[in-house]
């Protein structure tokens, strides 16, 4: 068992809360992300079993929704989106910059774990690129050195 004591009870509580399991299935996903940051399959097999859906529902829900990450991904998971607007405004730039920051690839994590960077499509936030989305955050109009700044602050709450 992945799944901690505390998300399992959390997950059983969902069956009396919603109508259908199957509208239990998105609680149950943020449930999953909030203790693991990511959606392994076995976590998503096991929630799906908690919550009486099957697993591949559960699945194919998960992979639907593509800002849940489906495997470990570092402490500050950084999505640059590259779509339009964003390309307009430097997105490929400021990829090419986070890169050599950060010492990794698109798709990678750094070795101590503290960062991965990802490139995503449209935001919903054109109107201010070019923007990334670090956790559940909008970071936009961004700069070398707004992205210095972040980083930095980042790394000091890391202690390196
Ligand atoms: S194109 Fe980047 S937020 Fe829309």
């Amino acid at each position: 068992m992945l799944i901690s004591e505390e998300t399992r009870k959390k997950l059983a509580e969902l069956k009396d809360k919603y109508p259908t399991r199957q509208a239990s299935i998105m609680p149950a996903l943020h449930l999953v992300f909030d203790e693991f940051g990511y959606l392994g399959v076995e976590q998503l097999d096991e929630a799906a079993d908690i919550i009486g859906v099957s697993r591949l529902d559960m699945n194919e829900t998960a992979s639907f929704y593509t800002l849940f990450p489906k495997q470990k991904v570092g402490k500050y998971l950084i999505q640059v989106c590259t779509n339009l607007s964003c390309a307009l405004m430097g997105a490929d730039n400021l990829v090419e910059y986070l890169e050599e920051k950060l010492g990794i690839k698109l798709g990678e994590t750094t070795p101590d774990g503290i960062f991965t960077l990802w490139n995503v499509e449209c935001l919903g936030s054109c109107g201010t690129a070019p923007m990334m989305q670090v956790n559940d955050e909008y970071y936009e109009d961004l700069t070398r050195e707004k992205v210095d700044e972040l980083i930095e602050n980042w790394r000091k709450g890391e202690g390196s």
